[in-house]
């Protein structure tokens, strides 16, 4: 089996090397190519992942290359997980909107959208010459913002799923607040990449028995905690949101907090700095601890599970997964992509369908459905009135004086990435 990453000169890739090492019954690879263009950067990440795969005794070959169509070559599977602009880019998506008092975030509200315009045309371009060297392989969607750009690339025709580890994270969470082996706990997850709601958690499958009020009952104040949002709030919602959904219901206290302390992405960038500092000692050969200091906590057993399902071997029978809503969730149009539960073999995802969900939920679920399809718009087409229409349906800024403030900052700070601005 011969899987290719893109963007595999990123920090996070020893994270994905590992889990390919550890997990490597479940997902045989042979040959893991690392794509990236700053060939400095692969070749660090590169001598560390085939330290790795010694160490683990992986018998596994892996391939660094800033050639995307050798790379892509054969491959059974392609993962993407690249970064348009870097981390200067993301710094600015995290900047400028705070300047009109909105949130600052890389897949959130403005900062999400001018990330969405940098990034769908370049995953697009990615996506075809896989396809034209290789139209079986499978396209595993890491990139952000993932429901967009999953969006994109399926209303394109290719063969692809999104990936998040939202959902994969709080299902190891609630194992360990349970204490039960996290395969144990299956999630009813429903909603948009990064606007989801946990509805329950089941024993042992869709069909055992919801313990999530238990869980809630009795662990409410460590979930509270961790999603930085009221005990009470949990307590009267009954579900469990993601964290992402704290820039919804606590807006301007998050606005305020940002405003206050250095962005995430410079944060970020300092750690990248240190880690490749790490990555280039040839005596290290484990992904470091630092790393768990990432957001991207548990992706490569995500997406471990995703690849052996998705080339017909021992993943897990459900998955949470980004794919075509086409009836899932009847307020949508079949179009949307979801993140939902879905049963994963060698021909895709099915989602498992969905109770009726709360108007609670359902509504911002459609809204920011809109604001999605409105920036895929605007990512493929480009022009001003369009990042505008996309900006004004956004729920979280609405206001016309808002999203015209928005609008010229978010040209202005991507021009470069802007083939029409
Ligand atoms: C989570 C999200 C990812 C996101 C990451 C950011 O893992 O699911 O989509 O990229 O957080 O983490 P970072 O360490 O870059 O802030
Ligand atoms: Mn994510």
């Amino acid at each position: 089996m011969k899987l290719t990453v893109v963007g595999g000169g990123s920090t996070y890739t020893p994270e994905l090397v590992d889990g390919f090492a550890r997990l490597r019954d479940t997902l045989p690879v042979e040959e893991l190519v690392l794509v990236d263009p700053a060939a400095d950067r692969l070749e660090l990440v590169g001598g560390l992942a085939r330290r790795i795969f010694a160490r683990q005794g992986h018998p596994g070959r892996v391939v660094t290359t800033s050639d995307l169509d050798a790379g892509v070559e054969g491959a059974d599977a392609v993962l993407l997980q690249l970064r348009v602009g870097g981390q200067a880019a993301r710094e600015r998506d995290e900047t400028w909107p705070l300047e009109c008092g909105c949130v600052g975030q890389e897949t959130t509200g403005a900062g999400g959208l001018a990330k969405a315009l940098r990034t769908v045309p370049v995953v697009l371009d990615i996506a075809d010459r896989v396809r034209r060297t290789n139209p079986d392989a499978w396209i595993i969607d890491f990139t952000n913002p993932v429901g967009i750009v999953t969006r994109a690339l399926l209303t394109a025709g290719h063969k692809a799923v999104g990936l998040c580890n939202v959902a994969i994270g709080l299902q190891r969470k609630f194992a360990g607040l349970l204490d039960v082996a996290p395969a144990e706990i299956h999630l009813d997850h429903v909603g948009l990449n990064h606007l989801t709601w946990e509805t329950g958690a089941r024993l042992g499958g869709p069909e055992g028995e919801n313990v999530l009020p238990a869980l809630l009952a009795e662990h409410g104040d460590t979930v509270a905690a961790d999603l930085r949002l009221p005990r009470a709030l949990l307590d009267r919602l009954g579900v469990v949101p993601s964290y992402y959904l704290r820039y919804y219901y606590a807006h301007d206290e998050v606005v305020r907090e940002l405003a206050a302390k250095p962005s995430r992405a410079a944060e970020v960038a300092e750690m990248e700095r240190r880690l490749l500092t790490m990555y280039a000692d040839p005596a290290l050969d484990e992904k470091p601890e630092l790393l768990a200091k990432r957001g991207g906590a548990y992706y490569s057993e995500a997406a471990v599970d995703l690849a052996a399902s998705l080339l017909g071997g021992g993943g897990s029978t459900y998955q949470v997964v980004n794919t075509l809503n086409r009836g899932t969730l009847p307020f949508l149009p079949d179009d949307a992509v979801i993140e939902v539960q879905a049963a994963v073999g060698h021909k895709g995802a099915t989602p498992l369908s969905v109770p009726a969900v709360d108007p609670l939920y359902a509504g911002l679920m459609a809204s920011v459905t809109a604001y999605e399809d409105l920036a895929l718009e605007a990512a493929l087409h480009g022009g001003r009135e369009r990042v505008f229409r996309a900006l004004l349906a956004h729920p979280l800024v609405g206001q016309y004086a808002y999203a015209e403030g928005l609008t010229d900052r978010l040209i202005a700070h991507n021009r470069e990435h802007l083939a029409w601005a």
